[in-house]
């Protein structure tokens, strides 16, 4: 399956901006920690969510989604070693193995999957367990860990992953004393994990901040929460408006959480405004190069927006450089917007962009989510029709990305056959 869009139409109009899929995640992990119901609101209909689902019911929980709200019923959940199928297709599956050490002091899973990004290994997450009292073993394929008794702990991170600071909040909710992690990541995803916990009657603070506190809690009760809105989800759709040019209105946008994009974008020379919970875009001109677009931790430029920024630059009226300094191997797209007419010479982990004034329509391969998603963007600015095949890595980051650019008058369509 794939998408056809036919380039050259300004885009114009606005959409509603769904829930987040890197919060939803640890929050349904989170579920399994209440020992009862949890009821969340705005869980975007993507890929991952349903892993997530498929997980939680093999761990026992009782589990009921309309395609928006989704009910956890996690009373008969038991430490059962978590499925290879789903773990294997989700990198944060990992964030299970925090969950059920906080609830039952063991986890057993395979190693995780998920987008091939380049190693993406989970040391962190295990160095961490090991000072909250956990001990491993396994073979080469599985990780059983396991706590006599799970305890809290000043945890510094050697580097603010997200998946390492979301799993130990987790485990250390319901351990016994203190967790103090230290440089701590500082996504509003994690934001996110801390409102549903805090909710729920954790003693959580400092989320957004590089130390976060947690108090281990005997246990937690029923809870019902919304999930933030995708700002990723949020940061591509306002790329495709500057790409395509035009005036869009994104509504259901907390702009504090994407000011880093924000301000790239206007440094490209495009016009943004906020009013209220809505941002609005005009873009009339070729965008300006950025000498520099490197990514980071929050609050620097997100790894997830670096191959949308990357296609948009592909067009801008001059020369640069994109540094991705997260994943060493997010680079797939490269060669498919060269394809495309695209100067772009990639070395290690730099790619050098001398922006053309137009692409050219093609036949090219998604081959991870972020990058899928640049291609479609890409597609926008190209002169003709573009093929971008592989959407099932596309979908499972956006629920429905082919109504909501069409929606914002973009032509594009569900492409049923194969290459
Ligand atoms: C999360 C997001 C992902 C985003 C990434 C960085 C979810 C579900 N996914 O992924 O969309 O691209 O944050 O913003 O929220 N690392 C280690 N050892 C570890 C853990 C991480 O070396 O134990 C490295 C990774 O290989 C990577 C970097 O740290 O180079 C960042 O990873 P991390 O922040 O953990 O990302 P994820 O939680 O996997």
């Amino acid at each position: 399956m794939g998408y056809r869009v036919i380039g050259g139409r300004r885009l114009c109009g606005e959409v509603v901006i769904g829930g987040c899929k890197n919060a939803v995640l640890p929050i349904l992990a989170a579920t399994v920690l209440t020992g009862g119901k949890s009821v969340i609101h705005n869980c975007p209909d993507i890929l991952d969510t349903h892993t997530s689902i498929e997980i939680l019911r093999h761990l026992g929980c009782k589990v009921e989604y309309d395609g928006t709200s989704i009910i956890v019923d996690s009373a008969a959940a038991a430490a059962r070693a978590l499925p290879a199928g789903p773990v294997g297709k989700m990198r944060s599956s990992i964030i299970f193995a925090g969950a059920l050490l906080s609830r039952f002091g063991s986890f057993e899973t395979a190693e995780p999957g998920g987008c091939r990004l380049g190693l993406r290994p989970i040391d962190l997450h295990l160095q961490a367990f090991r000072r909250m009292g956990v001990n491993f073993d396994g073979d080469s394929q599985t990780i059983c860990g396991k706590a006599a008794e799970l305890t809290g702990a000043k945890i510094n991170l050697a580097f603010p992953s997200v998946g390492a600071t979301q799993n130990v909040i987790l485990a250390a909710t319901l351990a016994r004393g203190r967790t103090i992690i230290s440089n701590a990541a500082r996504e509003p995803e994690i934001v996110d994990l801390q409102g549903f916990l805090q909710a729920a009657g954790a003693e959580i603070a400092g989320a957004g901040t590089s130390t976060i506190v947690i108090d281990g809690v005997e246990k937690l009760q029923n809870v019902e929460y919304k999930i933030m809105p995708d700002r990723i989800v949020a940061g591509t759709y306002l790329a495709a408006g500057a790409i395509a040019g035009g005036h869009i209105r994104l509504k259901n946008v907390k702009a504090a959480d994407i000011m880093p994009i924000i301000d790239s974008l206007e440094d490209m020379g495009i016009n943004l405004h906020t009013e209220g919970a809505s941002v609005v875009l005009r873009a009339k001109n070729r965008p300006n190069p950025l000498p520099i677009l490197a990514t980071g931790p929050h609050p620097a430029f997100p790894t997830d927006m670096q191959p949308q920024f990357t296609a948009l630059l592909a067009i801008a009226a001059g020369h640069s450089i994109v540094i991705e300094n997260l994943f060493e191997a997010r680079d797939a797209h490269i060669s498919e917007l060269v394809r495309m007419g695209a100067d772009i010479k990639s070395e290690g982990h730099r790619f050098y962009i001398n922006g053309v004034e137009r692409l050219n329509g093609a036949k090219v391969a998604a081959k991870d989510l972020r990058g899928g998603a640049a291609l479609i963007l890409a597609g926008l600015a190209a002169k003709g029709e573009t093929e971008i095949h592989g959407a099932e890595y596309i979908k499972r980051g956006y629920t429905a990305i082919d109504k909501d650019l069409k929606a914002l008058n973009a032509e594009i369509s569900v492409l049923k056959t194969t290459p």
